[in-house]
């Protein structure tokens, strides 16, 4: 599970790979997930393949290896599916040979993260579910 602050708006986010029905188990205990909107023209090196200036990479501790992902997001043309709080795609990494169908469900922070939690525990996801 993440938790996802993008701007002023807090969003609790999901990652599991099947529902369950309402139990009794306790709610999921969350970890952390913190994205940051960077502004491109301020971060990438046009004259270096638009890759991360290295001041970037230096500050964030992030190595020059990378693995490709490719990404297909599955929706409808009117996000139909986003708006109802999912985030349904299918993943294909670089260097592995299977492809990876996930899904999240994103709770909004209306409260507290507790209060999301438990919404989200009435709606199947609980401590049981892995990320
Ligand atoms: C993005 O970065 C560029 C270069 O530093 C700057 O000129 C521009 O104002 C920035 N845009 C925003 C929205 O901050």
């Amino acid at each position: 599970m993440h938790f996802t602050t993008a701007g002023p708006l807090a969003l609790l986010t999901l990652l599991a790979h099947h529902a369950v029905p309402i139990s009794a188990t306790s709610n999921i205990v969350p970890d952390f997930e913190v994205k940051l909107v960077l502004n491109a023209t301020a971060i990438l090196d046009p004259t270096n393949s638009y890759k991360l200036k290295p001041s970037v990479l230096s500050a964030f501790s992030i190595p020059t290896t990378v693995t490709k992902i490719n990404v297909q997001s599955l929706d409808t043309n009117s996000k139909t599916i986003h708006n109802a709080g999912w985030s349904p795609r299918i993943r294909k990494t670089e260097g592995e040979s299977d492809f990876e169908l996930t899904y999240k469900k994103r709770y909004p922070v209306t409260s507290t993260i507790d209060a999301a939690l438990t919404t989200a525990n009435t709606e199947g996801f609980d401590s049981t579910d892995i990320d």
